[in-house]
């Protein structure tokens, strides 16, 4: 289905993504896992054709994403939909019109600009909503909502595009536990009832284990571990973090980042 080869990204001479491959042969759950900095969001914008790869190669079935142009590549980030950690909704527009915003890649720009969306599109995007329970929140501005809520808003905008792959950059990284557990358990539903691809950066080990069926860990741009949460052991895991014995499955990939300079934590401390 899915296949990365070599994939590669550079920013001057720092190296963000290294010759990274990836092949995915059926609709998975992969969680993206490493510290900062390491190349997990640079993967997923390389994928979606946010971000165009320096070299490599990834095919979609028979189809060349990396090089997609202009309407072929808009049409690409249709079907392979994308989730922010700051779930980038229009905070004081209604929930149902952000939902609806999921269709814009197909829609004039008219039709756009006065709203009008068709009456089936409408009742399409409730449905969703239902689906993941906030049906009732339709009418209401999604800069009410709580931030669960509001992923949640963001997701049936992913899925009014009808995508073949979820790519999701932190999708709990601002969330409360509870409303942590939701969002994954919605994603991880996604996956299972209509067999979509769900690609998810992680920020903590514990979830990419808890709800994915495959675990990448990536370091300095380079993926040094490939398999399933079984196969991953916590020396492996201190490996992908590149962290000491003082490790911890549930700490996040910036408290990791801290973890081998306590000078860091320290000048906190007098902060
Ligand atoms: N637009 C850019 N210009 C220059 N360097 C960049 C750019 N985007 C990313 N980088 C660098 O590439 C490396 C990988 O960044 P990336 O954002 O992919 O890491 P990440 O694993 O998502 O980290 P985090 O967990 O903090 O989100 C970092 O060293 C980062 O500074
Ligand atoms: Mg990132």
């Amino acid at each position: 289905m899915l296949r990365i080869d070599a994939l590669t990204k550079r920013f001057g001479d720092k190296t963000a993504v290294d010759t990274a491959n990836i092949v995915v042969t059926k609709p998975a759950m992969i969680g993206i896992i490493g510290r900062s900095g390491a190349g997990k969001s640079t993967m997923l914008r390389m994928i979606n054709r946010l971000s165009d790869a320096t070299s490599g190669t990834i095919m979609f079935g028979d189809e060349n994403i990396t090089a997609l142009r202009g309407a072929a590549r808009r049409d690409w980030q249709s079907r392979c939909a994308m989730i922010f950690q700051q779930f980038n909704l229009v905070p004081r527009m209604d929930v149902v019109s952000n939902v609806l915003h999921g269709t814009l890649n197909k829609r004039s720009t008219l039709a756009t600009l006065f709203n009008l969306y068709p009456q089936s599109d409408i009742h399409h995007a409730i449905e969703i909503l239902d689906r993941l329970g906030i049906a009732e929140q339709a009418p209401k501005r999604a800069e009410a909502l709580s931030g669960g809520q509001q992923q949640r808003v963001a997701i049936a905008r992913a899925l009014m595009q009808d995508p073949k792959i979820i790519l999701a950059d932190e999708p709990i990284a601002s969330l409360d536990p509870m409303n942590a557990q939701v969002v994954m358990q919605a994603l991880r539903a996604i996956h299972e009832e209509d067999g979509r691809m769900v690609i998810a950066n992680l920020h903590t080990l514990d979830t990419a284990r808890r709800y994915c069926d495959r675990v990448i860990g990536m370091r300095d741009g380079r993926i040094v571990f490939d398999g399933t949460p079984e196969e991953l052991t916590t020396a492996t895991a201190r490996d992908i973090y590149g962290a000491g014995a003082d490790f911890s499955e549930a700490a996040t990939s910036t408290e990791i980042e801290t973890l081998d300079r306590p000078e860091v934590r320290l000048a906190a401390a007098y902060a």
